[in-house]
């Protein structure tokens, strides 16, 4: 038995005395204490706490991917890693209904105390965001200085240090260029799936030219639409036109992980998909959900402050839903439905292929 005193005491193992001594009030010091600071002090502080794990697990996946070659075991850790960052997401999203029993004036009751602080000064927030692979020249501005000037000298170093590493968008770029294509002895996957998407391009075509209800104005724009679609599909075929679209910021993973990534998305039925299709899942997940963090942040900004400028001197509303458009790192993945053909039209992968991507067990005991 443990002598008492010596045994691991709950309050220590926290450390609760000293976090539970961090909320200082901004306003009491100034003397009189605005009721809800605390609540904006704690949800802060909460946040970044959420913050802290998120890295740590996002820190676990990308460890995983540095490996030269990604064992299956590996994929299926990381996407464990990535369900729980997806979940903890979840509760960052609602939390913002808890921030938003504060009323307008009830901020206003210690809102100028806070300026020049803000949260656009969160390191760990933009830690994330760099691991995640959210690249210096796509920020929003607001004042024309690299993002990095509003925080300490070392917070800057920790920062650009930070760009330095590879993002999980760099690793998992390179983990699906290494996926190995479909090409076994005389069949070649993709002049396959090309034969079946010129197809089904015809047949879209003979429907628009012999749908009898279509005005001349609509059969043309309808045309239009098409032409561009295969302007498309000629890029997933043809590296140069891919290469010549990425340039311009279309795509942004190299054409052998767009391929990988499709090839994954077409056949996730096959059993040694389903793991790769779960991580690029759960990676469109975790987007969407900082998409969905930043969207519903911005319009909280909006009802707090209306169209005043952030504590941080940005434009404030209009700034953070840009960014909620422009702060997105897995665009590829949620713009490769562009590329799906219905199951119907997918070329049948022969025998050999199937059985090499299935799971074999064989009881060596009988
Ligand atoms: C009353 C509540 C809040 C208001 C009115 C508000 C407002 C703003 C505004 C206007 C900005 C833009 C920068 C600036 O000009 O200051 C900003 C940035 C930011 N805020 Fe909040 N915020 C609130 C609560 C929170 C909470 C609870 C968090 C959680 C950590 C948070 C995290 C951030 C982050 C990470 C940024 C940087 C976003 C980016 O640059 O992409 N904010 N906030």
């Amino acid at each position: 038995m443990t002598e008492p005193g010596t045994s691991l005491y709950y309050p220590d193992y926290l450390q609760l005395d000293r976090l539970l001594d961090c909320q200082h009030l901004v306003s009491a010091e100034k003397g009189a204490v605005a009721h809800d600071e605390m609540l904006f002090i704690i949800t802060h502080q909460a946040y970044e706490l959420w913050f802290k794990q998120i890295l740590w697990e996002l820190e676990a996946v990308c460890t995983l991917f540095r490996q030269e070659a990604v064992a299956e075991k590996h994929v299926g850790q990381a996407v464990s890693h990535l369900i729980r960052i997806v979940e903890i997401q979840r509760v960052l999203i609602q939390q913002i209904d808890v921030l938003e029993t504060m009323t307008p004036l009830d901020f206003l009751d210690f809102r100028d105390y806070l300026i020049p602080a803000s949260g656009f000064q969160s390191l760990q927030f933009r830690l994330v965001e760099n691991k995640l692979g959210i690249r210096r020249e796509q920020r929003v501005g607001f004042d024309e200085m690299p993002y990095e000037t509003r925080f300490t000298e070392p917070d800057r170093a920790h920062l650009r240090a930070s760009e330095q590493q590879p993002s999980l968008f760099d690793l998992v770029d390179d983990w699906l260029g290494r996926t190995p294509f479909l090409q076994f002895g005389d069949f070649d996957f993709w002049v396959a799936y090309r034969a079946a998407v010129d197809a089904m391009l015809a047949k879209d075509r003979l429907l628009i030219e012999q749908n009898p209800t279509f005005t001349s104005g609509k059969r043309s724009n309808q045309l239009r639409m098409l032409d561009d679609t295969e302007v498309q599909f000629d890029a997933l075929f043809d590296v140069a036109k891919y290469e010549a679209f990425r340039e311009e910021g279309a795509f942004r993973l190299s054409h052998q992980a767009l391929q990988a990534a499709l090839l994954i998305n077409l056949y996730r039925d096959e059993p040694i998909l389903h793991l790769p299709f779960r991580l690029l899942s759960l990676l469109m997940d975790m987007d969407e959900n900082f998409t969905k963090w930043r969207y519903r942040h911005a319009l909280m900004a909006l009802r707090m402050i209306g169209r005043k400028i952030g504590t941080g001197g940005s434009s404030g509303h209009d700034y953070l839903r840009q960014t909620a458009e422009q702060h997105r790192v897995f665009n590829d993945l949620f713009s490769l439905s562009t590329f799906f053909i219905p199951r119907s039209a997918l070329p049948d992968l022969p025998p050999k292929v199937r059985q090499a991507m299935g799971f074999q067990f064989s009881d060596s005991s009988s």
